[in-house]
C-alpha cells in the first residue's frame, strides 16, 4: 500500500518536473503527439499522428515592429506539465454535457512562451507573452502550418469578400491568396483538418497564406498604421486549433474551441434561452417594402404597428420565441451607410407604436428581437447603448440583433482587426449587464467566445439567405450549405435564416433560394443555431403541412451526430432534442439529386414513429421546389432508411419515441 503511495508521489513529482525527457505532448489517447522545440535556434512544433508525421517543423513566434523576432536564437529552458478529464455543460449547443480530456504543457523560453493543450481529436496552442517584455507591438506572426503532403486540398473562404460572405473555393494550398479560417484540409492521407481559432480577444484574427504546396503562415489583420497587435492587459494570444480527424463528421463533433474558452463568466443565464423568430425582414431584402419611412408613401413602410402585430400573433400562435424587426428606429432616410451617425435606437418612426408593440409582445410571452443597424459607427452606438439596452430590458426583452455595415468600422479599421474584436466584443458584455442576448451582423468571425458570452448567442459573418433576394448571381448556390457546416459553421452558431416557402421574388425574379422546401426544412437539423428563424411571410405558412416541422423543431441540443457527408455534396445530420427523447434528422444534397442509406442506428432501444418530410417524386429546385410528401412509418435502430433527395433536395424527419 505504502508503495504504491510512494509511486504515485514519484510520477506526479516526474509529471511536473521542469526537465522532462522529451518536448512532447502526447493525447490522452496516446494517438496525437505535439512537440515543442527548437530547431537551429527557431521554435517549431511539429505533429505525429499515429506514428504518421502530419506537420512538419513549422515555425512559432513573433515579428515585432521595431524588427525584434520573438521565437528565434532560443531554446526551450523548462516545461511545466499537466492534464485535465472533466467535463461541463452548456447553457446553450449542439451538445449538452461536454467532456475535456487533454494533456497540456506550457514551454517556458527566454521571452516567449507556448501553451499547449492536446485533445483526442485535436490540439491548440497559444502564446504567453512575459510581463516582463513590457508592452509590445506585433507587426507579423510566424506561426506555420507545414504539412506533410503536397497533395492535401483546402476548403476555405476567402479573405477578399467582406464579411466572410462568400463560397468556399476549394483548391490546392498554392491556388489561395488569402484564406479566412475554419480552414479545411480534406488530406491525401484521408484524414480531414481544420485549422481556426479559439477565443479571439483583445487580438486581431488570423488568416492564412500559402508558403508552398503544403504550408501555410498565419497572417493578422492589421491596424490602420500596420500593426497587427498591440499587446498591453492581455498577455496571451488567442488558441491556434486543429482539429484531426478521420471523417467529416468528426469535425463538426469536435468540442476543441469550445474546450479552449473559459467557462461561462455569466451567472444567472435564466434569462439566455434558445429559440426560433419570424421577422419584417424577408420582406424587405424582396424589396416589397421598406426600411424607411417615406410621409409621401407610408405604406411602403415595413415596420409598422399592424405588421408587426400580426408577426407577434404568429409567433404567439405557433410557438416561436421572438420576432425580429428591422427598419422600426430612425435613420433608415438617404444613404444609412454614409450617415450611420443618423440611428437613433430609441425613437421609432411615426407608425410604429414602439411603446404598444413592446407591452402587446410581452402580453403573448413573445421577445422581440430590436434590431440595431450601427453601420458600423461604434462612436453613435456607445454614445446610446445605455439608454437603448436598459430601454429594451424595462419591457422584460433580452434580444437584440446588431449590424455593422460598413467594410470599415469607424470609418477607419478592419471588423476582424484588434480594434473591431475589441468593439464588437464590448457590446457583448455591455449587453450581458442589461440581461441582453445578441445576434451579431456583420462581426468578426466566431472562435467560441459564446462558452464564456452565451449571451453571444450568434451571427452572420455567412452568405447567408438573405443573398438568394437580391444578389446578381441568382442566389446561393445549392452546394453552399453542403459546404457551409465544415466552413463557417465550425466556427460557432450561424444565422443563416432559411425557412422559404414562397419562391416568388417579383422585384428580383432573376434570383431566388434554390433548394426545394424539403431541403429548407432539412437545414434547420443541419445547420446549427440556437435562434433560427423562420425567414417567409407567415401568410406562405398558412396552411402548409411542411411547416409543422419548423414548428416542432428544436434548437438546442442533447447531442449531435453527423452520419454521413461529402463536403460540398451532400450531409446527413442527426440531433437530439435537449431534454426531450425525440430526434431529429437532416439530410440535403448540392445540385445533385441522390439516394442516401441512412442507417438509424444511434435511434436508442424502442419503437419510434418517424414524421417523414420527402422531396415528391417529381420535385426539383428549379422547375418544382415546393412538392413535398409527407409520411409516417414506425422504425427502430435496426433499420436503414432510403432517402431520396431531388437537386438541391432534401429529406427532414422527426422521430418520436414510442
Ligand atoms: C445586413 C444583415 O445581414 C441583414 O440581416 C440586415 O437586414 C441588413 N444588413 C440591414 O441591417
Ligand atoms: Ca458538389
Amino acid at each position: 500500500m505504502k508503495k504504491t503511495i510512494i509511486a504515485a508521489l514519484t510520477i506526479a513529482i516526474i509529471a511536473s518536473c521542469t526537465q522532462p525527457a522529451t518536448n512532447t505532448v502526447a493525447s490522452p489517447d496516446g494517438s496525437l503527439k505535439v512537440t515543442v522545440d527548437a530547431v537551429d535556434g527557431n521554435l517549431c512544433y511539429n505533429v505525429v499522428k499515429d506514428n504518421d508525421t502530419i506537420i512538419r517543423n513549422s515555425r512559432l513566434g513573433f515579428e515585432l515592429m521595431g524588427g525584434n523576432v520573438l521565437g528565434t536564437h532560443t531554446e526551450v529552458l523548462s516545461i511545466e506539465r499537466s492534464s485535465a478529464n472533466t467535463e461541463w455543460e452548456t447553457v446553450w449547443g449542439e451538445q449538452r454535457v461536454i467532456k475535456d480530456k487533454h494533456n497540456a504543457a506550457v514551454f517556458h523560453t527566454a521571452w516567449l512562451d507556448i501553451e499547449v493543450k492536446v485533445f483526442d481529436d485535436g490540439f491548440g496552442f497559444r502564446y504567453i507573452f512575459p510581463e516582463s517584455l513590457g508592452i509590445i507591438s506585433i507587426r507579423n506572426e510566424l506561426t506555420e502550418f507545414c504539412f506533410a503532403s503536397e497533395d492535401h486540398t483546402a476548403w476555405w473562404l476567402p479573405e477578399s469578400v467582406p464579411y466572410y460572405e462568400s463560397y468556399g473555393n476549394h483548391t490546392a494550398f498554392d491556388e489561395i491568396d488569402c484564406a479566412h479560417t475554419p480552414f479545411t484540409i480534406t488530406g491525401a492521407d484521408g484524414r480531414f483538418y481544420t485549422i481556426h481559432e479559439a477565443a479571439v480577444l483583445d487580438f486581431a484574427k488570423m488568416n492564412l497564406i500559402p508558403e508552398s504546396k503544403s504550408a501555410l503562415k498565419a497572417d493578422l489583420v492589421k491596424w490602420s498604421d500596420g500593426t497587427a497587435v498591440y499587446v498591453s492587459d492581455t498577455r496571451v494570444s488567442p488558441w491556434r486549433t486543429i482539429i484531426v480527424s478521420g471523417t467529416t463528421g468528426g469535425l463538426i463533433e469536435s468540442r476543441l474551441m469550445l474546450n479552449l474558452n473559459e467557462p461561462c463568466k455569466i451567472e444567472d443565464t435564466s434569462w439566455i434561452k434558445p429559440g426560433k423568430y419570424v421577422g419584417i425582414w424577408w420582406i424587405l431584402h424582396k424589396f416589397l417594402y421598406t426600411w424607411y419611412y417615406d410621409a409621401n408613401n407610408p405604406e411602403g413602410h415595413g415596420a409598422t404597428t399592424e405588421r408587426t402585430k400580426r408577426y407577434i400573433d404568429f409567433a404567439a400562435d405557433n410557438n416561436f420565441s421572438g420576432v425580429l424587426v428591422e427598419g422600426w428606429n430612425l435613420g433608415w432616410n438617404g444613404d444609412w451607410m454614409a450617415n450611420s451617425g443618423g440611428f437613433s435606437f430609441t425613437k421609432a418612426y411615426p407608425d410604429y407604436d414602439f411603446d404598444g408593440i413592446m407591452k402587446y409582445a410581452a402580453s403573448k410571452g413573445v421577445q422581440m428581437i430590436i434590431h440595431n443597424e450601427t453601420g458600423a459607427n461604434t462612436e453613435n452606438y456607445f454614445a446610446q447603448i445605455d439608454d437603448a439596452y436598459a430601454l429594451y430590458q424595462s419591457y422584460g426583452m433580452h434580444y437584440v440583433k446588431t449590424g455593422n455595415v460598413n467594410v470599415l468600422m469607424d470609418g477607419k479599421e478592419a471588423h476582424d482587426g484588434q480594434y473591431g474584436v475589441n468593439k464588437l466584443h464590448e457590446i457583448v458584455e455591455k449587453a450581458a449587464q442589461y440581461q441582453i442576448c445578441i445576434d451579431e451582423h456583420e462581426p468578426c468571425i466566431p472562435s467560441g467566445v459564446c462558452r464564456t458570452w452565451p449571451n453571444l448567442m450568434t451571427g452572420e459573418a455567412i452568405r447567408g439567405q438573405e443573398h438568394d433576394a437580391w444578389e446578381v448571381d441568382g442566389g446561393n448556390t445549392p452546394e453552399h450549405t453542403t459546404v457551409a457546416p465544415f466552413l463557417r459553421g465550425l466556427a460557432g452558431p450561424m444565422d443563416f435564416t432559411f425557412g422559404t416557402f414562397d419562391f416568388s421574388n417579383p422585384a428580383n425574379p432573376q434570383c431566388r433560394t434554390r433548394t426545394t422546401i424539403a431541403k429548407q426544412l432539412a437545414e434547420y437539423v443541419v445547420i446549427y443555431s440556437p435562434l433560427q428563424m423562420a425567414n417567409d411571410d407567415p401568410a406562405a405558412y398558412e396552411g402548409v403541412k411542411a411547416f409543422d416541422f419548423i414548428r416542432d423543431v428544436p434548437t438546442d441540443w442533447e447531442q449531435t451526430k453527423v452520419l454521413d457527408a461529402v463536403i460540398g455534396d451532400y450531409i446527413v445530420t442527426a440531433r437530439q432534442e435537449r431534454g426531450g427523447s425525440d430526434w431529429f434528422l437532416g439530410a440535403i444534397t448540392d445540385e445533385n439529386a441522390r439516394s442516401l442509406r441512412v442507417p438509424l442506428s444511434f435511434l436508442g432501444k424502442g419503437k419510434w414513429l418517424a414524421q417523414i418530410y420527402a422531396d415528391a417524386a417529381d420535385a426539383s429546385y428549379e422547375d418544382n421546389p415546393t412538392a413535398v410528401d409527407y409520411s409516417e412509418r414506425e422504425v427502430s435502430a435496426k433499420d436503414v432508411l432510403e432517402l431520396k433527395l431531388a437537386t438541391s433536395g432534401g429529406t427532414a424527419i422527426r422521430f418520436i419515441k414510442k
